[in-house]
């Protein structure tokens, strides 16, 4: 099984949490840090791209997806443009809705590098605001992890249906912890890339996730939540999905009940 954590790469070793938070960095005022803080990635979003340097194996099927959907595309849960910038590279247009102002001036930066123009919106997953109809949806590497309730996640997939045109497509990939790796990780600090350190408690109980990272450009804490794979099967064919394909990694191959699961999904 590929190492996927959030983010996902190679193995990551044990290691020293590095420094703690405001060692060595100019203190932010209480009142300054909740007025400006609105999204746990603010916090990363320089950090954000070191972090999840490794993580390449899912470009190829998103913007295979995106060309197989002639576009435009919405991204939900742009980020800093990982996916939509190769996809806008290819002369697609994406929209690109992310809660984060600070992922999206990473976003808007990198974008102007690349010399690619994307349409960048503040929003919310289950309330992204966006009035167009596109044929093609995504959500990729567990953005909908941060959807904590089955509500959350029905708002969240009936704005998504509302947004596609009739037989449009709503692609993504999550994630669902095997025993293993919840014993191997469990509130350990590791080193996912050089002197970039997460580290991850479980509650199988109650399905979550909470991931603190921390690395010289940032430090945050976030909490996920996760289902089992025909948790969310029902939950799609609830909002009005068809389920096409449910693959077990981006290569296409079948979904042989590991962690990964990769959905294509269609508007019913
Ligand atoms: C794991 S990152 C994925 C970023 C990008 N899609 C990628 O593949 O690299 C998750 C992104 O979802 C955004 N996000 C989390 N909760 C959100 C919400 N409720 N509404 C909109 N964006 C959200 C975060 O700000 C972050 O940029």
């Amino acid at each position: 099984m590929e190492e996927r954590s959030l983010p996902r790469a190679s193995a990551p070793v044990p290691g020293e949490p590095g420094p703690a938070k405001d060692e060595g960095r100019a203190r932010v005022g209480h009142v300054e840090t909740i007025a400006s803080v609105s999204s746990p990635y603010d916090a990363i979003a320089e950090l954000y791209d070191p972090w999840s340097v490794s993580v390449v194996e899912d470009v190829a099927f998103y913007l295979e997806e995106a060309r197989r959907s002639g576009g435009p595309v919405l991204e939900l849960g742009v980020g800093t443009g990982r996916i939509a910038i190769p996809i806008a590279a290819d002369g697609i247009r994406v929209i690109g809705v992310d809660s984060s102002r600070g992922m999206l001036d990473v976003c808007a930066r990198r974008a102007a590098l690349a010399g690619v123009t994307l349409d960048l919106r503040v929003g919310d997953l289950r309330e992204p605001p966006v009035d167009e109809h596109v044929p093609l949806v995504i959500c990729p590497f567990r953005s909908l992890l941060h959807l904590h309730t089955d509500e959350e996640r029905l708002r969240c997939f009936a704005a998504i249906r509302e947004r596609l045109v009739p037989e449009g497509h709503f692609v993504f990939d999550v994630f669902t912890p095997g025993a293993e790796d919840i014993a191997r990780t469990h509130d350990r600090w590791l080193e996912r890339e050089p002197r970039i350190f997460e580290r991850a408690v479980w509650d199988e109980q109650e399905r979550t996730l909470t991931l603190t990272v921390r690395g010289d450009a940032g430090e945050t804490t976030m909490a996920l939540a996760w289902l089992p794979v025909d948790e969310w099967r029902a939950l799609l064919e609830r909002a009005g999905f068809e389920v096409e394909e449910c693959y077990g990694w981006f290569d296409r191959s079948a979904f042989k009940g590991g962690e990964d699961s990769v959905w294509v999904t269609r508007r019913r």
